[in-house]
């Protein structure tokens, strides 16, 4: 069973960055094979996770739609192709996949595209344990690219009255469209723990549950100014660690990694 984490929250909060923590953290503890998808046309998933995308599956939509007739060259029904081509550019590396959405289709009705596109990668989402996607601010495209369930939901919010409520509000909109969430949480983003009382009570009177903090990190920083991604940040780095606790504390069937043996010996 392949379990799904999204990110929402109002623009600049961190989604990407906590999106790729988590891609980390998963790899950390050795969680089981994951595929990060970015469903933000605007998309920094891969700069984050210090990888280059050659093909999005928007242009590869493109391609197939620039093409007339009721097959592709070769002979390839539009189906076979267009899981063929969106399997060839997903971007493999030894600690995950990725998955880059690119620009949504231009103007016109392109259901057919849409629908063929959402089949081929609920399926082969069902391959992976983990799928992590980071999503652009706000929510309503979440129902338009993916059919698939979120199993958890994380809230990004910066340390603010406002932004919590926010935070609240996208949770709303959550439950006004079609996609079944499991289990979801606020979680904020460059502050310090424990969080400010005054934001604890916001939180709750949204009726989001805290799940807790990210500190502001000058390891994250770096990576952000060296153009590297946050494979690089040390172990103990502090956003990672609280990245760490915080996947621990929401995906019950997570445990943390047993020590090494030589890690025992020493
Ligand atoms: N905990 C942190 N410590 C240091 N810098 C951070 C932290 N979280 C985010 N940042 C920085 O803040 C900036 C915005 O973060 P990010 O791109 O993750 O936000 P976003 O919510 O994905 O934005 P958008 O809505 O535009 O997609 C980035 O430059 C990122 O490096
Ligand atoms: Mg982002």
């Amino acid at each position: 069973m392949t379990y799904t984490i999204a990110f929402a929250g109002k623009g600049g909060t961190g989604k990407t960055t906590l999106a790729a923590l988590i891609v980390r953290a998963l790899d950390d503890l050795a969680a089981g094979s994951v595929l990060a998808v970015d469903a933000d046309p605007n998309s920094t998933l891969h700069e984050a996770l210090g990888v280059e995308v050659e093909r999005s599956v928007g242009e590869i939509t493109e391609d197939m739609l620039m093409s007339s007739g009721l097959t592709q060259p070769g002979g390839m029904s539009k189906e076979t192709w267009v899981e063929y081509n969106i399997q060839r550019y997903i971007v493999e590396t030894p600690s995950f996949d990725l998955l880059s959405m690119g620009r949504p289709e231009g103007a016109g009705c392109y259901c057919y595209a849409n629908n063929l596109v959402r089949g081929c990668i609920d399926s082969l989402s069902r391959s992976y344990a983990y799928v992590v996607m980071d999503n652009e601010a706000g929510l309503e495209h979440l129902s338009r690219r993916t059919t698939r369930d979120v199993d958890l939901l994380l809230i990004v919010s910066d340390p603010s009255v406002r932004g919590i409520r926010t935070a609240g509000r996208l949770s709303q909109l959550a439950d006004e469209l079609a996609i079944r969430v499991d289990s979801r949480f606020i979680v904020v983003n460059r502050a310090e723990d424990p969080l400010e009382p005054v934001l604890q009570d916001t939180a709750g009177q949204t009726g989001l549950e805290f799940l807790g903090t990210v500190p502001s990190d000058a390891g994250v920083t770096r990576c952000d100014l060296a153009c590297a991604g946050l494979f690089d940040l040390p172990e103990e780095s502090p956003a990672l660690v609280a990245a760490r606790a915080l996947l621990l504390a929401a995906v019950p069937s997570l445990r943390p990694r047993a020590p090494q043996a030589s890690a025992i010996e020493s």
